[in-house]
């Protein structure tokens, strides 16, 4: 099943902050209630946000009725800075409005653009779920009968439209009949390799261990795991943004010869920019002093302890010895590779 999709001028999804205690589709009607939904989660993960920019921007031209087309227009605009203003580090949701909006825009009439604005964002979730089976296809090739794999956060289904990116090559090397064992990293605070990763995998009858994400250096000092691979939010010249804990498995993973994989499609690539120039998402305090369950919240630090909650961290592109693309397997010396194998 697809993560998020279009059903009756509404767009719907799978609701991720449920998961794994209960399976509930999300119905967003506004952009205000997709927005709401992306900010606390309900979808994430770049590429599933590349989807949902691009639904967010065609349902913004069918909540409501215009006089016309350059009411529509500005409406629509207005909308997409809202969107845009949800989460800042993923670029794939900038990609995601910018595409749909671009091209809606040079409809001539309310209709017209409606049929633009829908088409375009299907083509985008259409898209994903190609590309996320070609770069399974193509990374499967960095695994062998008895790896065993550390990951961080949820890179699969849920991360995308469907199938995943560093998830997704886990799946189809598995798939292809490697025997691969996997190690989540349970990606405190917010807990997606423990509520996400795991229950995908177990699903799909992948062997999945969790551990919580200060065990990643046990679980290579002691051999149980040769090879990481983890997703990515924004790929720079200099570096690779991802779920807070990326950075410090891509350390220990060198200080251990362990390879460090990243796996993305192009439109993660922001290959314009430095580091300097990306902003890394600050959360809530929320999220570290309280345990969340359905009964409510009960403290786990004093209430008034200083917190610093980022939710993603900075990896060199040193430490990453390949990246997979749809485009195919790209090595260093990156700044050679990337422009010829992504043309860009
Ligand atoms: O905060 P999240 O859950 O949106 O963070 C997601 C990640 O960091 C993923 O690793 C990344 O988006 C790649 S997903 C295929």
């Amino acid at each position: 099943m697809r993560t998020i999709f279009w059903e009756n001028n509404a767009v719907k999804l799978i609701d991720q902050r449920k998961l794994p205690d209960s399976f509930e589709i999300l119905t967003c009607r506004t952009v205000n209630e997709l927005g709401e939904a992306i900010r606390t989660l309900a979808i994430r993960g770049a590429p599933a946000l590349e989807a949902a920019g691009g639904y967010g921007v065609a349902l913004s031209a069918f909540e409501r009725d215009f006089s016309d087309e350059n009411e529509l227009r500005e409406h629509m605009k207005g909308r997409a800075d809202y969107l845009a203003s949800t989460r800042p580090t993923a670029v794939n949701l900038f990609v995601g409005i910018e595409r749909v909006m671009n091209s809606a825009l040079k409809g001539k009439s309310v209709e017209e653009i409606r049929e633009i604005a829908l088409k375009e964002a299907q083509r985008i979730a259409d898209e994903d779920v190609e590309r996320n089976m070609k770069m399974g296809e193509i990374g499967a090739e960095l695994f062998e009968d008895g790896d065993s794999v550390l990951t961080i956060c949820n890179t699969g289904s849920l991360a995308t439209v469907y199938w995943g990116t560093a998830l997704g090559v886990i799946r189809s090397a598995v798939e292809k009949g490697i025997e691969l064992k996997v190690f989540a990293c349970e990606t405190r605070p917010l807990n997606q390799g423990s509520r996400l990763t795991t229950w995908e995998l177990i699903q799909d009858g992948i062997d999945v261990t969790l551990i919580i994400d200060s065990m990643a250096g046990i679980v290579m000092q002691r051999g149980m795991v040769n090879k990481v691979i983890v997703g990515a939010d924004r790929i720079v010249r200099d570096a690779v943004f991802n779920k807070i804990g990326t950075y410090t498995l891509s350390v220990l993973a060198k200080a251990h010869g362990i390879p460090f994989y990243v796996a993305a499609p192009k439109t993660t690539f922001d290959w314009e920019k430095f580091s300097q120039e990306v902003v890394i998402e600050e959360r809530s305090r929320e999220e570290l002093i309280y345990c969340h369950t359905k009964c409510g919240k009960t403290l786990i630090a004093p209430k008034n302890v200083k917190v610093y909650n980022p939710a993603f961290d900075r990896t060199p592109l040193e430490n990453v010895a390949a990246v997979v693309t749809e485009h195919g397997l790209i090595y260093p010396p990156y700044s050679e590779n990337v422009p010829k194998i992504l043309g860009l």
